[in-house]
This record gives C-alpha cells, sequence and structure tokens, in this order.
C-alpha cells in the first residue's frame, strides 16, 4: 500500500518495495551493484530498504520480485568520478542512513552531473560530511594503531587493539600491509580483526580489548620514542586533544607519560632554550623513517607513469620541517637530476623564495606526482599535465611524508598540488590568498605554480604575478614564524 502524501495525517506503516542486501556494512560494490540497477529501473530512494548481512532486518521490507530488475549486466552507466569516490569514502560512515543517501545523489548526479559543484545542496553537503568523518578516522587509525609483541611457535607476532568510529577497517588494511610488510601482525576491533602473515591478509571475527596483550617491550621503545619527541614548546592541550582525542589514549602506551611530561613542560622549556639543542631522538627515528620511505618509493610502480621517467623524484628538505611546499611533478630536469625543483621553475621559485626571505633549506620541497609525464617529441621530451588517477596513486606518498614531516603549513603550488592537498578540484582564484583548515592540524595554502609566472606573455602582467606571488610568500613565512 502506498501513502499518498497530503491526503491522511495518520500514521500508516511504511511501505518497502525492494530489498537491497549488502554483504557487509563497508560492501561499496554492492551498493553499487544494486544501486544503478535500481537507478535504470527507476525505484525512488523511499522504496528501497538497505540491509546489511547479519544486521537485523526492516519487518515490513518485502523480497523484490527479481524481474523487477534489469539484469545487473545492463545495468551500467557512468557517473563522474568525484562521485565514486565520495562513495567509496561516504560508505564507510556508520550512520544508518548513508546507502540511502548515497543512492538519492546518484539519481541526482546521473540526471545533472554538475550537482556535484553545488557546494549550498544540502544532500551534497550532508554526504561530504560523512566522507570527512570517514577520512578523519582512517587517519586516526594509521596514527593510532599500536602494536604490542607477543611471540607464538612462529616467532614474533604484533597484535594491536583499536576501536574506530566508522567501518573502516577493511579500507585501512591496505596501509598496514605495505606499511609493516614483514611482520606478522593482527589488530583487533570490536566488528573485525584482520590478520597479516607477510603474504596474506585474512580476516576473522571482532574481538574486545583484553583479546590484545597488555604490556611488552615494543611498548617501551614507543614510550622512550615519545618522550624523546614530545616537544614542550609546542604544547598546546587543547589541540593534543582534538588530534588525539581521550578516546584514544588508553590503548597508547605513550599517553600514560602525557600528564608527567605535560607538568614538566614549563621546566624542560625553560631547560630548551638555556640549552642548545642535540640532535633529538626524534630527528633519528623520522630520518630513518624518511629515508625508508624515500627507498620504498624508488621502486613506485603504483601507476604507469614510473614506465617512461628516469627515476622517482622524492620530496627533500629537513624531516622537521615547519613549511613544506608541494609542486605538480618533476620536470624534464628534475627527472634526470632525481631532485625536485631544479629546473626553470625552481630557479625562479629560488629568487622569489629568497625575496620573501624564506630559506629554502628549511622548507620541504615535494611534489603532488613523483614521476615525470611527458610525451616525446623528436628529441624533446614535453609536460604533460598529470589526470585524477595518477595523482590519487601519488598520494599514497604524499601522505605519508605529511605524516613524517608535520609542517605546520602546507603550500599547494598550482591545481594539481591543490587537488593533491585537499583531494579535491580546486580553481585557484577561488582558493588562493586564505588558509585552509586542515585535518591534521596543519594550516594549507594554494597559490600559483611557479611555471605559471614562467610562461606568461604579457611582461607587465608577468611583473604584477611575480610580485604578488612573492608577497603571498612573505606572509606564509611571517605565519610560520608566529606558529614556530
Ligand atoms: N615543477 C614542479 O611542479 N615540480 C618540480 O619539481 C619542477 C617543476
Amino acid at each position: 500500500m502506498m501513502m499518498s502524501p497530503g491526503r491522511s495525517h495518520r500514521l500508516a506503516p511504511r511501505r518497502i518495495m525492494y530489498r537491497a542486501q549488502l554483504n557487509g556494512p563497508d560492501d561499496f560494490e554492492g551498493w553499487r551493484r544494486a544501486a544503478r540497477a535500481f537507478a535504470i529501473a527507476g525505484i525512488a530512494p523511499a522504496e528501497i530498504n538497505w540491509q546489511v548481512d547479519g544486521d537485523s532486518g526492516d519487518l515490513f521490507a518485502v523480497t523484490p520480485a527479481p524481474a523487477a530488475l534489469p539484469p545487473t549486466s545492463a545495468a551500467i552507466f557512468s557517473v563522474p568520478r568525484p562521485f565514486v569516490e565520495l562513495a567509496e569514502t561516504a560508505i564507510l560512515h556508520r550512520d544508518p542512513q548513508r546507502f540511502a543517501l548515497l543512492y538519492a545523489l546518484l539519481l541526482r548526479v546521473r540526471e545533472h552531473p554538475s550537482s556535484l559543484e553545488d557546494r549550498a545542496d544540502p544532500l551534497l553537503r550532508r554526504v561530504e560530511g560523512l566522507a570527512k568523518a570517514v577520512r578523519r578516522d582512517l587517519h586516526k587509525m594509521r596514527a593510532f594503531v599500536r602494536f604490542r609483541e607477543l611471540a607464538d611457535a612462529d616467532g614474533p607476532h604484533f597484535v594491536a587493539w583499536f576501536e574506530p568510529d566508522h567501518h573502516i577497517v577493511r579500507a585501512n588494511a591496505g596501509f598496514f600491509m605495505r606499511r609493516f610488510a614483514s611482520m606478522r601482525w593482527s589488530i583487533l576491533t570490536p566488528e573485525i580483526s584482520i590478520h597479516w602473515d607477510g603474504e596474506t591478509l585474512s580476516e576473522g571475527p571482532g574481538a574486545t580489548r583484553a583479546d590484545a596483550a597488555v604490556d611488552d617491550p615494543v611498548e617501551e621503545i614507543w614510550k622512550g620514542y615519545y618522550a624523546a619527541i614530545f616537544n614542550p614548546a609546542r604544547l598546546k592541550v587543547g589541540a593534543m586533544l582534538s588530534e588525539m582525542p581521550r578516546k584514544y589514549w588508553r590503548n597508547l602506551p605513550e599517553a600514560t607519560l602525557i600528564p608527567g611530561l605535560v607538568a614538566g613542560a614549563q621546566a624542560r622549556e625553560a631547560a630548551m632554550i638555556a640549552t642548545p639543542p642535540k640532535p633529538a631522538a626524534r630527528q633519528g627515528n623520522a630520518d630513518a623513517a624518511w629515508q625508508a620511505l624515500r627507498d620504498e618509493a624508488t621502486g613506485c610502480t603504483r601507476c604507469p607513469l614510473y614506465r617512461d621517467a628516469t627515476q622517482t623524484v622524492f620530496g627533500e628538505g629537513p624531516v622537521d620541517a615547519p613549511l613544506m611546499f608541494i609542486g605538480e611533478q618533476p620536470g624534464d630536469q628534475e627527472d634526470l637530476a632525481g631532485r625536485p625543483f631544479v629546473g626553470p621553475a625552481g630557479q625562479l621559485f629560488d629568487q622569489a623564495l629568497e625575496e620573501a626571505g624564506i630559506d629554502r633549506s628549511r622548507t620541504y620541497i615535494t611534489n603532488a606526482v613523483k614521476h615525470f609525464k611527458h610525451e616525446r617529441r623528436g628529441k624533446r621530451r614535453i609536460h604533460q599535465t598529470p589526470e585524477t588517477p595518477e595523482i590519487q596513486a601519488c598520494r599514497w606518498w604524499l601522505e605519508q611524508e605529511r605524516d613524517l614531516v608535520r609542517p605546520r603549513i602546507i603550500v599547494a603550488l598550482g591545481a594539481t598540488a591543490g587537488r593533491a592537498l585537499i583531494g579535491k578540484a580546486v580553481t585557484i582564484g577561488r582558493w588562493r590568498g586564505a588558509p585552509i583548515a586542515l585535518e591534521s592540524g596543519a594550516q594549507g595554502w594554494i597559490t600559483v605554480h611557479p611555471s605559471f609566472l614562467l610562461r606568461m606573455p604579457d611582461p607587465s602582467r608577468r611583473v604584477e604575478e611575480r610580485a604578488r606571488f612573492i608577497s603571498e610568500l612573505r606572509a606564509i613565512g611571517e605565519q610560520v614564524k608566529a606558529l614556530a
């Protein structure tokens, strides 16, 4: 029985005509298949009851008559890639409405692809809000999982306990497999456990905190490391709490040190000022981690660009730099030299930095894409702008550089870097000139790429734009000093 809106004020049981059964709370492929079929059949969002295996169902739901939906193989149509990326993330949210919201958004985007640009649209904003919360949770898991060492007949086994807010564990498994490729580890969470034996990832049921070990030698190393990197001059309890919510403290061995370190912060700060800095343990650890990351990136095949490039051009600069610049991709000369910003754009950039009073050797400089994308014309190699999938593939490295360096300010030079920084397409004119609050707590800025200045045909406009670029850099340099 269908309700006729506006005629009756009595509550009638909701009539669900179709049931979509998903294999798990993060079953994006299942959702996509069903959503395509429903969309092609013209089914309205309110007519679908989305269910996840194992969840208790809606008693009013009626199993769909199979003939009511077209076969899946015929149910193909395309939607813009940014929608797919948004949906893949938002679907991991724990909000039970997410499947229906995404389906409603899919119908809209299918009809009007440009509706994805409508920032004021409440449905789009709600779905983006879900995706944002999920990204934050993914980041928290990467930052706060702490392994404890157990030993069994097969040798060391590292076990961690984590309580995510959303259904992110499977989506994050790849990160831990790559980061801890040669370790045997398990991550236990209330909903699911994942296990890596060095070759294969497997899944098990949810667990409890008691299933993870309590104290072990690895914790002592963590505590030593944390105490060494704890910088009392940077102590901001509010920021610390928002970055490391109390919920995670009980699983972090180093959290037991925090009250003592906070209490001693003033004394340590005074001592730090009085004593010349020694090579800190943090530096040693971070440098070693950066070196390992760089070595790993040398063999990167995450997208096809490595095939025609001479080498990976990784970021460079101090691993504790307060300021990070992200360019687009190495150019011809960078590709040969293996270093970022050493060609013509790099020379212009160096001059601009100098005029703005920024010391390049105290900044970390990297690129959104780490291989030179080009086409050959005779002997010349002509730059080509990287595409979204290449930028996406390379964000893997950029995010780890960001995690290691933890700069206070990150400046994206040009639209490609802007996309890599905030994860969506940017128009420089719209984003330029105002700081962006990044999820990591850092401040982001987006401005033009130096090669934009090099290419400007009109000399007087070039002078004008160059001056604007330098004044932006100068303001950013001032911010870095203010935040230090
Ligand atoms: N342009 C960039 O974006 N990066 C470089 O490293 C060189 C030129």
